[in-house]
C-alpha cells in the first residue's frame, strides 16, 4: 500500500459493460490522485459495481457487501461505493438506508464519472447520508430521455490480457418483458463513429490484438444517429484500422441482424466468425410474449444465411427457461428447435421476475422446481450437441489468439479461436498475444485441447 495516497479497489458483476465501466471508473480514481490496492480490506474506497439481470446477481452483491462491513468492522470502514445497474432501483436505496448504512455512495451507470467528486463529498463529512446520482426512474409508459451516456474520452485503466472493450451504444429501448436492462441503462443512445473509431486505433496502438465492441443490442448501432452509419458500416470502418488482428461484438439481437450486416462479415478479415444470437425461447407464443419481434422460423432463417454466408461460423444462444405462463408444449419446442438447430453452445437461465417488468406482473410464474428440471433437461441437450461439435474438429488446424497461462498447467496457455472456443494450447512455446495455429488432439464441451506443431511440422 502507498503512504502517501488515498488508495482505491473495485469489485466487479455482471456483464462486459460493466467491466468496462469499472475500467472506466478506475481511470478516474486514478486521475484523482487514488492509487490501486491489492486488497480490498487495505483500500480507502471499495467500489462494488453491481448487476441487477437476475435476482441472484443482486443477492451476491448483497452477500458481499455485508461481508465487507463485517471484515472492516475492526479497521478503518473504507468509503464503500455501490455503483452500476443496482443502484437505478429505488428499492436498492432504500435498502441500503434501512440496512446497509456502511454504503455511502450510490451512482447509477450514466453517472459513473462523478464517482471521485462523490467520494472526496464523503471522505470531507463522513457521517453525512447516503449520497446518491442516478438517472431519474424509466417506466415503460414513461421512458425518460434522459440519457445515461458518459461524457466522451474518459480516462480508463489498461487491463492486462489481449482484449480490450470498446462501448459502442448505452442503454436499451426494445422492454424485452422479463429484461430490467432498459430501465437501469436507459434510453438507447449510439456513441458517434468518430469517437469509437478514434478509441479504437488508440487501444490497437496500445498492442491490444482484439478489440470488443458492446452494446445491449448492437445490431441497432446508430438507429438513433443523425448520420448514415450503422452497425455495418461501423464494422467495416474498423475492419480497415491498421494492426488491429480480431474485432468480436456482444450483443447481438436476432431480430435487427441484417443480411448487409452478415454479408459484411463475410466480407471482412479481422471479424470473428462467431455469432451469439439470443433465442430466449423456441416457442412463437413465448416469444411473443417475451416482445422478441421474431419467431422461431425467423431465427433458423438467420442462422441458416450465416452458415451458408459465413463457413465453419459458429453461433451460440442465450435461453430463458421458466417465462410465466410457459407450458410442458412451450418448453418442448424450444428442446426441439435447440436440437434442430444445434448450436454450439448455449447460456442458459431460469427465469427470474424483476420488479417493474412487464412480466414480472403476468399470471402463471412457474414454480421453481419445473424451472429447474427444465433447465436441466435443456443443459443436457446442449452439452451433447456443444461435445459433438466439439469432437469433430479433432484433426483440424485452428488459428488461436493466446491469452493467457492455464491456471491448471501454467506452463500451457489458453487461447481462443475465431469462433470464440476456448483451447488449451499443450506447448510451451507460445505466449499472449501471439496467433498461433494449433493442431487440436482433444475435446470437451468446455475446452478443446492440442499442441501448437514445431516449425517444420504440418
Ligand atoms: N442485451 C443482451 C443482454 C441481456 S442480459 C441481450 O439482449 O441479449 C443477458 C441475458 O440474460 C439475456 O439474453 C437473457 O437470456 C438473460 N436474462 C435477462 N433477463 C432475465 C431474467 N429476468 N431472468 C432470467 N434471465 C434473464
Ligand atoms: Fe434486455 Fe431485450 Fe434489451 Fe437485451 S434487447 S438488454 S434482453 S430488453
Ligand atoms: Fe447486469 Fe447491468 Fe449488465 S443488469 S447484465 S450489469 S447491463
Amino acid at each position: 500500500m502507498n503512504d502517501d495516497k488515498l488508495t482505491y479497489f473495485i469489485e466487479t458483476f455482471g456483464c462486459q459493460m460493466n467491466d468496462r465501466d469499472s475500467q472506466t471508473i478506475g481511470g478516474l480514481l486514478e486521475q484523482a490522485g487514488f492509487s490501486p490496492a491489492e486488497d480490498p480490506l487495505d483500500a480507502d474506497v471499495v467500489v462494488v459495481n453491481t448487476c441487477a439481470v437476475r435476482q441472484s446477481a443482486e443477492d451476491k452483491v448483497w452477500s458481499r457487501l455485508g461481508q465487507l462491513a463485517y471484515e472492516c468492522r475492526s479497521g478503518n470502514v473504507p468509503v464503500i461505493v455501490l455503483a452500476g445497474c443496482m443502484a437505478q432501483l429505488p428499492q436498492t436505496i432504500n435498502r441500503i438506508k434501512q440496512k446497509a448504512p456502511y454504503v455511502s455512495v450510490a451512482v447509477g451507470p450514466g453517472h459513473i464519472h462523478r464517482i471521485p467528486e462523490l467520494v472526496h463529498q464523503v471522505l470531507e463529512e463522513p457521517s453525512a447520508r447516503l449520497v446518491t446520482a442516478v438517472a431519474p426512474s424509466r417506466t415503460e409508459a414513461h421512458r425518460t430521455e434522459s440519457t445515461q451516456m458518459l461524457p466522451e474520452e474518459l480516462p480508463r485503466i489498461k487491463v492486462p490480457g489481449v482484449s480490450a472493450y470498446v462501448t459502442i451504444m448505452y442503454g436499451c429501448d426494445n422492454f424485452c418483458s422479463y429484461c430490467i436492462v432498459p430501465f437501469v441503462r436507459g434510453p438507447q443512445v449510439s456513441r458517434e463513429p468518430r469517437f469509437i473509431m478514434r478509441e479504437v486505433e488508440a487501444l490497437v496502438n496500445q498492442g491490444y490484438a482484439e478489440i470488443y465492441l458492446l452494446g445491449q443490442n448492437v445490431n441497432a448501432y446508430g438507429l438513433d444517429l443523425d448520420n448514415e452509419t450503422g452497425f455495418a458500416q461501423l464494422l467495416e470502418s474498423i475492419d480497415g484500422i491498421p494492426g488491429i488482428q480480431r474485432i468480436r461484438y456482444a450483443t447481438s439481437h436476432p431480430r435487427d441482424f441484417t443480411k448487409d450486416m452478415v454479408d459484411t462479415i463475410k466480407r471482412a478479415s479481422h471479424i470473428c466468425e462467431h455469432f451469439h444470437l439470443p433465442l430466449q425461447s423456441g416457442s412463437n407464443r413465448i416469444l411473443k410474449q417475451m416482445h422478441r419481434g421474431y419467431t422461431r422460423e425467423d431465427y433458423m432463417e438467420l442462422v441458416q444465411y450465416i452458415k451458408e454466408q459465413v463457413p465453419g461460423a459458429s453461433v451460440t444462444t442465450d435461453i430463458i427457461v421458466g417465462f410465466p405462463g410457459e407450458t410442458d408444449e412451450d418448453f418442448e419446442d424450444t428442446l426441439d428447435l435447440i436440437e434442430q438447430l444445434r448450436l454450439d453452445g448455449a447460456f442458459t437461465f431460469i427465469y427470474s421476475p424483476r420488479a417493474g417488468t412487464a412480466a414480472a406482473r403476468m399470471a402463471n410464474q412457474i414454480p421453481r422446481k419445473v424451472k429447474s428440471d427444465r433447465l436441466q433437461a435443456l443443459v443436457k441437450v446442449q452439452n451433447e450437441i456443444t461435445q459433438d461439435i466439439n469432437k469433430s474438429l479433432i484433426g483440424t488446424i485452428q488459428e488461436v489468439l493466446i491469452e493467457e497461462p492455464d491456471l491448471r498447467n501454467p506452463q500451457y496457455y489458453r487461447g481462443r479461436t475465431r469462433t470464440n472456443k476456448l483451447v488449451v494450447c499443450t506447448s510451451e512455446g507460445p505466449r499472449p498475444g501471439d496467433l498461433v495455429k494449433v493442431r487440436i488432439e482433444q475435446a470437451g464441451t468446455w475446452h478443446l485441447k492440442g499442441p501448437v506443431p514445431e516449425a517444420g511440422q504440418d
